[in-house]
C-alpha cells in the first residue's frame, strides 16, 4: 500500500503566514505540520510516501523532509501541483507512483492524535476493496464534507452543505482501491472550478463501495488561524501523554 500526502494549494486562508512558507511547513507545537501525517503513515506500516506539494515555497518541502528516513519511511517522493485544481486533481498526479496498489491519502493539514487509524489502514490494505472514509462529529458541519447515514451505511455525501443532514464530517484521511484514478477521470469541475474529493467519494458511494470508520482519536483540520492554534494545543497535550516517535 502506498501513502499520498496532499500538501498543495496556496493556503490563502492562512495569509500572511503562508507568504513565509508552505502551509504544511507551518509550526504545530514543536514541529512542522506535515510531520504529523507523515508519522501517521509510518505508524500504519506504509513504507513509500508521495508528497504532492505546490505554491511559491514548495522547494522548502524537500529541504526539510529529505528522504523520509527520519520518519521511518523507506522512501519519500515529491511532485508538484502547478495550480490549485482541487484534491482529486492533486491525487491524479499520484497515478504512476501508486502503480496499481491501494492508497492511503491524507490531506497535509489534517492532524490526528491517538486512535484507530493504523489498524484500519492495515485492515483495508489486506482485506478491503472500494473506498473507506474516516468520520468525526463536528460542531461546524458547513465547513466540511458531510455524510448522511442510515442503517449503518453512508447514503449521501455533500461538500460544505448549507443545510447539513448530520454533523458527521468526512476527515481528510481516505483509503482507496486501485480504481480511484479511473474514477477521477470521470469527474467534472465543481462550481468553484475544482475536482472535488467529495465527488470522487460519491462515485464510490454510487457503486455501493464507500465504507467508513469512526475516527476515535482527536482530529483537527489546521487550515484556519483558530484551528492552527488549537492544533498546537492538542499536539502539546498529546506529547505530554504519548511522546511522539519522530525526532523533531
Ligand atoms: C477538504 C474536503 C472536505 C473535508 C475536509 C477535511 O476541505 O473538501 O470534504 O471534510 O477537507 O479537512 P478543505 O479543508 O480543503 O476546505
Amino acid at each position: 500500500m502506498k501513502g499520498i500526502i496532499l500538501a498543495g494549494g496556496n493556503g490563502t486562508r492562512l495569509m500572511p503566514l503562508t507568504a513565509v512558507t508552505n502551509k504544511s511547513l507551518l509550526p504545530v507545537y514543536d514541529r512542522p505540520m506535515i510531520y504529523y501525517p507523515l508519522q501517521m503513515m509510518a505508524e500504519a506500516g506504509i513504507e513509500e510516501v508521495l508528497v504532492v506539494t505546490g505554491g511559491a515555497n514548495c522547494g522548502e518541502m524537500m529541504r526539510v523532509l529529505k528522504d523520509g528516513n527520519q520518519f521511518g519511511l523507506s522512501r519519500l517522493y515529491f511532485t508538484v501541483q502547478e495550480k490549485a485544481g482541487g484534491i482529486s486533481q492533486a491525487l491524479a498526479l499520484a497515478e504512476q507512483f501508486a502503480h496499481g496498489e491501494k492508497t492511503f491519502v491524507v490531506l497535509g493539514d489534517n492532524l490526528v492524535f491517538g486512535g484507530n487509524v493504523a489498524g484500519a489502514v492495515r485492515e483495508f490494505a489486506k482485506y478491503s476493496e472500494g473506498a473507506k472514509v474516516f468520520l468525526k462529529r463536528v460542531p461546524d458541519p458547513e465547513r466540511f464534507g458531510i455524510v448522511g447515514i442510515s442503517d449503518g451505511r453512508i447514503e449521501s455525501i455533500e461538500e460544505k452543505p448549507k443545510a447539513p443532514q448530520s454533523n458527521l464530517a468526512v476527515t481528510g484521511l481516505y483509503l482507496y482501491d486501485a480504481t480511484v484514478f479511473d474514477k477521477i477521470r470521470q469527474l467534472k469541475p465543481s462550481a468553484r472550478g475544482e475536482l472535488e474529493v467529495t465527488d470522487l467519494n460519491r462515485l464510490y458511494l454510487d457503486d455501493g463501495q464507500l465504507g467508513f470508520a469512526m475516527l476515535d482519536g482527536q482530529w483537527i483540520d489546521a487550515g484556519t488561524f483558530d484551528s492552527l492554534a488549537e492544533a498546537s494545543e492538542m499536539a502539546q497535550q498529546a506529547a505530554d501523554t504519548v511522546p511522539l516517535a519522530v525526532a523533531a
